[in-house]
This record gives structure tokens, sequence and C-alpha cells, in this order.
């Protein structure tokens, strides 16, 4: 791991850099994090002085001295991917800087020529590529871009961004798993009953219809963010510390998820989504899927693993609930319902689990929850583009998606991508359409602590 001298952000007048990016950026350098030249690169009539300006705005107009300490790190190169001489002036601007780190904020269709501009100005030697999602269309087409981007990077010097890896409540997952006895014995199929994982989003596709309509939301969320989530989930200790046994351990569980067939499967679309801009007329994209996934191992097998996502849902939640299975013999009255143990992980963080407790007064039980909120007694969490960048400058491989890591999530989802048949109609606001409530008694989830 070699800590970069430099960084080379193409995209830098786009959206993902205003948005996720430059503020990321500023925050770090706020922190005494980073402190480094970046060098953005963008077809754009502005000059360094407008860049600067555009990056203030994209800080809330920050005016402290840690904005004017990171704005002065900027520089701007302007011109075409496809043109040498932009790729010679780049080579100017980082000349003596050492190590670099080139950071594609860029549409995966660049990403191809860009690296290969890199590699006519000898940019490729001493330096690591970090792409942004999406990493393919589909398992071919991941293939191809990786072959592509193997030109020119070995796949030490390669960085996939997704960007729930750099979510700090999503990483502690492992700590409390493995960190505690009084979850770990029984994290298995002995004992579990089934998963839930819900991602939910309250707003519609809103201006990303082309974006939205292109992929839908298995190609959008699941392939990458959710199946990274539940190889955190369910995968064993890995045999140590470092980075490569971590990731090692999240292919292995991968490999045991069987591919997702049809009839496990219920895509809706949310009402209204044909109107859309940028949405082709009788789209058959999904703004809504739920899923049933099957882990074929000495841990999971027989424990279902239930997945939901969507648009245009009741809330905005991130949070997985796992029942337990119930005692053998019922020695109380009323219903033995099963304990719970719900990880959530946003828009707050924290565990509840769902235990039962006799009720006063009363020969009966009632399930009672028992909640701790991480931020309340742990303090706030650090945004994830902050740990991404911070990882793409160090080197650190730990919270990068490896290309069999994602080659196995696309083989996992690839036989329900563009399935011809259309979504099902939902509501908005509602949670999709009928036949997704159907596939389990989905557990509500906590959409607070309070
Ligand atoms: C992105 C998807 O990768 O993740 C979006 O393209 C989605 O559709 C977003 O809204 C969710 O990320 P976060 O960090 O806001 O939960």
């Amino acid at each position: 791991m070699t800590r970069a001298g430099a960084m080379v952000l193409f995209g830098i007048t786009g959206d993902l850099a205003y948005k996720m990016v430059l503020p990321a950026l500023y925050r770090l350098t706020a922190d005494g994090v980073l402190d480094l030249p970046i060098v953005g690169v963008a077809k754009t009539d502005l000059d360094l002085a407008g860049l600067r300006e555009r990056a203030r705005q994209a800080c809330g107009g920050a005016t402290d001295a840690a904005f004017e300490k990171f704005a002065g790190n900027l520089r701007l190169v302007a011109g075409d991917y496809r043109e040498e001489r932009t790729f010679a002036a780049i080579r100017d601007e980082v000349a003596g800087a050492g190590f670099l780190v080139h950071y594609l904020a860029v549409p995966p269709a660049l990403f191809g020529t860009v690296a290969q501009g890199l590699a006519g100005a000898g940019l490729h030697r001493e330096a690591r590529l970090v792409v942004e999602k999406p990493f393919g269309h589909d398992l071919a087409s991941a293939r191809e871009l990786n072959a592509e981007l193997l030109k020119y990077f070995d796949e030490e010097h390669l960085r996939r961004v997704d960007h729930f890896l750099g979510k700090e409540p999503v990483e502690d997952l492992i700590v409390f798993r493995l960190g505690n006895m009084l979850l770990e014995p029984i994290w298995n199929r002995n004992y579990v009953r089934n998963v839930q994982i819900t991602m939910a989003e309250d707003f519609d596709v809103a201006d990303r219809g082309a974006f939205y309509d292109a992929n839908g939301t298995i190609r959008d969320v699941v392939q990458n963010h959710l199946m990274q989530l539940l190889a955190i989930l369910a995968m064993d200790a890995p045999p140590s510390k470092d980075a490569r046994a971590f990731i090692d351990e999240k292919w292995r569980v991968l490999r045991a998820v069987q591919d997702i067939t049809p009839s496990a499967v219920v895509r809706g679309q949310y009402d209204g989504y044909q109107d859309t801009e940028g949405v082709r007329p009788g789209s058959t994209t999904e703004t809504f899927v739920a899923m049933r996934a099957a882990i074929d191992n000495w841990r999971w097998a027989g424990v279902p693993f239930y997945i939901r996502s969507g648009k245009a849902l009741p809330t905005t939640d991130l949070e997985v609930v796992a029942e337990l299975r119930t005692p053998p013999v019922t020695l109380f009255h009323g219903e033995l319902s099963p304990n719970l143990i719900r990880f959530r992980l946003q828009p707050d963080a924290g565990v509840t689990f769902d235990l039962l407790a006799k009720e006063p007064g009363k020969d009966a039980t009632r399930p009672v929850p028992v909640s701790v909120d991480f931020t309340k007694v742990l303090g706030p969490m650090e945004a994830a583009y902050q740990r991404i960048l911070t990882d793409a400058v160090t080197g650190e491989p730990r919270r990068f998606v490896r290309f069999d890591l994602a080659e196995e999530s696309w083989r996992i989802v690839q036989p329900v991508l563009d399935l011809p048949e259309p979504p099902l109609p939902y509501a908005k606001g509602t949670w999709g359409p009928e036949a997704a409530a159907k596939m389990v008694r989905w557990h509500e989830i906590s959409t607070t602590f309070d």
C-alpha cells in the first residue's frame, strides 16, 4: 500500500463530485486527514477560480481556513478525455508528486478511455485507479470492463467503489456479530429462522429517470450495496485481521449464495413512474424488488434471506431483522412471538432486541424492545465518502469491491435481470405490490429509537 502524493479527480465538475466527493475532501482537510494536491479534470469552461467557487458552493458556502487550504490544493485541467494533450497537461500538473491516485467520478462508459489515456501518458505506472459504480451492466459486461482496465492497471492497483462499504454502521456489523459472544454462537441455521434486509427510500427517481430506467432496482442497489451487506451479515470469521482475509471470507459466502430464480422475485413499479422524464414509454424497469436468497453452506442452509428495496416507499430506512426460532415448548399464555435482532443502519445506527417478557399482573407474555442508539451512546459516525476517499489515498483495500466479489454478485442476480414480464404496479408510499407482502411475514421496521 503506497500513500498517494496527489489525487487526480476526473469528473470534478460533475454531480457526484459536487454532492459527495468535494464535501468529503473538504472535511478530510478540515480534520487534518488529507492535505495533497487535487488535480480536477473535466471538459469545462470554468477556470481555476471558477472551480474553486463551485467547490465552495459544494461545501455549503464554506469560508473557513480549512476551506481555503482545500481550495488552495485544487488544480484544474480542462480537456477532453479522448485527447492526448489532456493527459500531457495532467502529467505537468502532477510532476514530482510521487505516487498518484486517479479517482474516476465519471460515467462508466468512460472508464476505459480514461485508463487508456493515463497509460498513454505513463500515468498508470506509479498509480492506483479508483472507479465509481456501476461496474458493468451484467456479468458479461463487468468481465469485459475488468479485462479492459487490467490492460493498464493490475488488481492490486484497482479499486471499485461501493459507498455502502464506507458506511460505519455496515462495517460495524462485523464487530457486533463477532465481538459479542452473546450473539456469535446463535448466528446460524440452528437459531435463525430467517433474515430480512430492507433498504427503503421514500423518494422517487426524480430527475434520474434516464439513468434509473436503464438500470432498475436490482442493478442500482441489490447487485452492489445489498449483496455486500449480505456478505458482511453472513460471512464466517476471517482467519486473520488483514484486508485480504476479510475480503476472501466475503467472497466465500457469496460463492455459496444460489442464483436467484425468477420465482423467488417480486418486481414492482410505482404508479406514475412512466411519466418521469427520461423513462421509456412502456418501460418494464422495476422501481421495487423483493427477493429470497438462499445460502447453501454449513452455517445457513435452509435459512431464507429476504431482500427488499425500492423507491417511493413509506420511509427511508436501512434495516436488517433476524428472526430467531421460537422455544420448543410453550410454558406461558399468549403468543410466543420470536425474538428479533434488529440492526438499524440508516438513517441512525443501533441495535434492538425484541425479547419476550411477562406482562405484570397477568399470566401472559409480551415482546419488549431492548434498544441502543449507537449515535447517542458512541457519538457521530464518519460519512461514507470520507472513509472511501481516505482509503483511496492510503491504498487500504478493505472497503472496496475486489473483482471476484463483483463477479459473484452479478452471477447471483443475473437470472433476474431484464425479466420480460412487466413489474407489478404499486401506489407511491406503500410497501410495493401485494405479492411482495405475501412472500414472508415482514417485520415492521423500527423507524426511530424514540
Ligand atoms: C446509490 C443509488 O448507489 O445509492 C441510489 O444509485 C440510492 O439510487 C443510493 O438512492 C443510496 O445511498 P445512500 O447512501 O443515500 O443510502
